[in-house]
């Protein structure tokens, strides 16, 4: 099995979706989004099209089973933050849910960093068929490598699962938040390397 990065597009959008809803699956991102048609109508349409792409810096990464063509794993890398746009929920989403999770992540992330230059990993999912392959570390090491070119940090918030890889990384948790009963996301940095 021979597995590459390339850059995605609009195209790949709709496998982009099944990946983020199979890897996404524990109980509160399932209460934000359940697998409804018009949950997946939006994924395809408002997360992975291409559409809304805020800045040039932006970049959707996949990873594909050259031997299958199957495409397994995603991340979205962001050069500094942009303010997220007001967003459209989907219908059978937990709105509030929704507005509380994505509207503590970007007022965390506007605290922590400012305006200081920095990489963001804005999202990162693998599915679960091909976790615990490396996949995630090599997303990761595509943003680091970069962020190290520059010498900037690197910032992103992390769900529980992603926590020892990013650890494993040399990122410190600064602070989190828990939107949901049992559920944790952390604040974390990589420091900048000189
Ligand atoms: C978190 C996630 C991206 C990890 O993807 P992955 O491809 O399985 O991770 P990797 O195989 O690259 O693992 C990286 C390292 O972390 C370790 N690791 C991964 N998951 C782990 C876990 N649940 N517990 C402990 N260690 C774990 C691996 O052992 C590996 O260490 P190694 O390099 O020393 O072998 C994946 O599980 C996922 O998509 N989860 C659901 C969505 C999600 O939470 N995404 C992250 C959003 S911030």
């Amino acid at each position: 099995m021979t597995l590459e990065i390339h850059e995605a597009t609009s195209s790949d959008a709709a496998d982009l979706t099944e990946i983020f809803l199979a890897a996404f699956s524990d109980p509160f991102n399932r209460t934000m989004f359940p697998l409804t048609p018009d949950v997946r109508a939006w994924a395809t349409e408002n997360l992975f099209n291409g559409k809304n792409k805020e800045s040039e810096h932006e970049i959707f990464l996949k990873v594909t089973d050259t031997d299958s063509g199957e495409t397994v794993a995603f991340a979205k890398w962001d050069r500094d933050r942009h303010p997220e746009e007001v967003r459209v929920w989907p219908i059978s989403s937990d709105k509030g849910l929704c507005e509380l999770f994505f509207g503590t992540m970007e007022d965390h992330h506007h605290r922590l960093m400012g305006d200081r230059p920095h990489y963001y990993l804005e999202m990162l999912g693998v599915h679960p068929s091909h976790q615990g392959r490396g996949l995630a570390s090599k997303l990761l090491k595509w943003g680091l490598a970069r962020a190290d070119e520059e010498s900037v940090e690197v910032y992103l918030s992390s769900s529980p699962e992603g926590k020892p890889v990013y650890q494993k990384n040399g990122f410190e948790s600064l602070d989190s938040f828990s939107p949901f009963p049992g559920y944790e996301q952390l604040d974390m940095i990589r420091p900048a390397q000189h």
